[in-house]
């Protein structure tokens, strides 16, 4: 959380950083990803058992991907889609593979051979140390198809999707906490788009047969944007049985100044849903029927932004395989977007970068298969942020003039202070350090700024002694907006050094960068 005060064009900023306000845990979910049957993201990405240049282990899983998703340290990836999940029979992609249908996916316009199925993402994510998160089916697929595809992962009865399970090798179940009611379900481009009340209405009676057969599970419904009537009504009508709202936002333009703060009508949307949530808990005080031993909800039910991203669909249409050359401008809206994250961390139960690989994505695979990976500009944020900020989110209070332009949406100017700096701080306890993430949004500017950290120190160390900050910072200088690593050239990447300054110091932020300070606090 940030408390903002506008100033005058000409005063010099402050960021002022108290170890009083500690706001809230940073969720680690908030880091998590999402692969989907969709372009070169599965098959080519994550998965090339053919591959004649050496780059897959024995189960054809890409080594060098699985290196990078470790390094990001993601915790939970969602699967698998997307659109796709809309016509997506989980039975096709399980037991011998040469048995396996082939099928035409409509949603991105591709035969899906189904070589790669649960058994192959569930080892998958074993490999890269991450938990699955399942999305079900809620286009042409049925009830009775979801709770037989819950059965074959999670359950241990002596039952036949359980020994369907076994019979593919794996014994124990593999216990998937998350699944989601459906992706994008009031969408004009789904294959069985629903309308709200007929949703609300299908998305309980799943949601409770569910927990019916399984009650460890959480369940993710699915939200529009996050500001719109379908999210208040399927919230009102579902509160008691879910337990975490599902919005997706892509932000993006040509411009640079309304690329960065685009992010910025997610964070209204964050807010607008946290408001949701809870007004459908106020409105719904007693809660109907619900499976044994399944308590009511005891909070609003908390935001899964399970698709988020900067992404130009003219750039990198969709159903041509989405990929994006990501630039310095983008990295920076991804910064902002991840800033956003931070303050609102008190709301955010989970979020999901779409997509890890290839598609909408920081990483890139050679097409030929050898291996080898381009680091997009999206990569550096994500890493710094994965990094560091982590633990607890600090309440910084930032004073700034602003960016007046125009923004896109529009409605961000009608709703949302842009100042010239976005701010977002944790204090890592762990670690010992405070990490305080500072966008600066002009690219035609430095920015001087008086930083403030007397309240941040630990007690009895109250000195003016000066101490080394750790610094790193991406973009700046001369490197221009519009510059990608998408041809292999790292043009984008991250700047390492130490800042020597006193608790209360002046520090001046280039013109479009991400800086990361990471001062220790250990007394
Ligand atoms: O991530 C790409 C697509 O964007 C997803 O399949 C869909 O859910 C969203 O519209």
């Amino acid at each position: 959380m940030t408390t903002f005060t506008k100033t005058p064009e000409g005063e010099t900023p402050s960021i002022d950083v108290s170890l009083q306000r500690v706001v809230s845990d940073i969720n680690p979910l908030m880091y998590g990803g999402f692969l989907e049957h969709m372009g070169r993201c599965i098959y080519g990405g994550i998965y090339d058992p053919d591959n004649q240049h050496g780059a897959v282990d024995e189960n054809g899983f890409r080594t060098d991907v699985i290196a990078a998703l470790q390094e990001l340290e993601i915790p939970v990836i969602r699967y698998p889609g997307g659109n796709f999940v809309a016509t997506y029979h989980w039975e096709d992609g399980v037991g011998p593979r040469e048995q396996r249908p082939r099928r035409w996916d409509p949603a991105w316009k591709a035969e899906e051979s189904n070589a790669f199925g649960t058994d192959e993402f569930m080892k998958f994510c074993e490999i890269v140390g991450t938990e699955p998160y399942l999305a079900l089916n809620m286009g042409t697929g049925t009830l009775d198809e979801a709770l037989n595809w819950l059965e074959y992962c999670n359950s241990d009865r002596n039952t036949y999707y359980a020994n369907l399970r076994r019979n593919n090798g794996r014994e124990k179940p593999y216990n998937v906490k998350y699944w989601a009611l459906g992706n994008e379900t009031w969408g004009p481009w789904q294959v069985e788009e629903d309308t709200k009340e007929n949703y609300a209405k299908r998305a309980y009676q799943w949601a409770k047969a569910l927990k019916l057969a399984d009650p460890n599970i959480e369940l993710i419904l699915c939200g529009k944007n996050g500001h719109d009537d379908w999210d208040r009504y399927v919230l009102q009508q579902c509160v008691d049985l879910i337990d975490m709202h599902s919005i997706h936002l892509y932000t993006y333009s040509h411009d640079f100044k309304e690329n960065v703060t685009a992010p910025l009508s997610a964070e209204r949307a964050i807010q607008i849903t946290a408001s949701l949530s809870e007004l459908a808990l106020i409105n719904n005080p007693t809660g109907g029927w619900r499976p044994n031993g399944y308590k009511p909800p005891s909070a609003p039910p908390k935001i899964c932004f399970d698709e988020w991203n900067v992404y130009d669909d003219q750039q990198a249409p969709g159903d041509e395989g989405g990929e994006q050359a990501y630039n310095l401008s983008d990295a920076l809206g991804v910064a902002v977007w991840l800033n956003v994250f931070i303050r609102q961390s008190q709301h955010i139960g989970m979020a999901n970068l779409a997509q890890n690989v290839n598609v909408l994505s920081p990483l890139s695979t050679k097409r030929d298969g050898s291996p080898g990976l381009v680091r997009q500009t999206l990569w550096w944020p994500l890493l710094l942020f994965s990094k560091y900020m982590r633990g607890k989110t600090l309440g910084v209070h930032l004073r700034s003039s602003t960016y007046e332009g125009s923004t896109f949406p529009s409605w961000i100017r009608k709703t949302t202070p842009t100042p010239w700096l976005d701010v977002s701080c944790a204090y890592d306890e762990a670690a010992g350090f405070i990490n305080l993430a500072v966008v600066n949004i002009d690219d035609t500017r430095d920015i001087k700024t008086s930083l403030t950290l007397e309240h941040a120190l630990p007690s009895g160390v109250t000195t003016n002694k000066q101490q080394d900050v750790q610094v790193f910072t991406v973009g700046g200088g001369d490197i221009d907006v519009k510059a990608t690593n998408f041809d292999g050239v790292d043009r984008v990447g991250v700047v390492e050094s130490t800042w020597t300054a006193a608790p209360r110091a002046e520090y001046t932020f280039p013109r479009h960068s991400l800086t990361l300070l990471r001062w220790s606090v250990k007394a």
